[in-house]
């Protein structure tokens, strides 16, 4: 699968775990930084993975801050994402079964490298249900 990664000053290192890991399972991971300690602006990698993902240049976005908060709210700016802040295993696999959500935002000072990888795994293999939740997503798009 193709997945655009990104993150702020609070998130890069816990998105370098999970861009590794993602590469090692074989997924392409364009990864568009931040990747060093100085101090950057979340919206600017919130945007960029949401454009990569509205675009077409990627099926999923992985974006990490402090809490993923911000992340999230600046990628759901964008018509068509649907950004997810999960901090458990049960509400990452919902957000894919009856939300479509497309990008994952994750709080590198919530969760642990563990639990991150779960819910990123979790979240990558649960599919859409699409049924009666796909009129449901079509209307938060209208
Ligand atoms: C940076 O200090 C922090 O505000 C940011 O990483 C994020 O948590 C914002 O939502």
């Amino acid at each position: 699968m193709k997945i655009a990664a990104g993150a702020d000053h609070a998130g890069y290192e816990l998105k370098d775990v999970l861009v590794k890991l993602l590469r090692d399972q074989g997924h392409e991971v364009e990864d568009l930084g931040t990747n060093a300690a100085g101090s950057v602006d979340y919206p600017d990698y919130g945007h960029a993975v949401a454009e990569r993902v509205t675009s077409g240049a990627a099926e999923r976005g992985l974006l990490v801050c402090g809490t993923g908060v911000g992340m999230a709210i600046s990628a759901n700016r964008h018509k068509g994402v649907r950004a997810v802040n999960p901090s458990d295993v049960f509400t990452a696999k919902m957000s894919r079964n009856h939300n479509d959500a497309n990008v994952l935002a994750l709080g590198a000072r919530v969760v642990g490298v563990g639990l991150a990888s779960e819910i990123l795994n979790s979240w990558l293999a649960a599919p859409f249900e699409g049924g009666r939740h796909q009129n449901r997503v079509a209307k938060i798009e209208r």
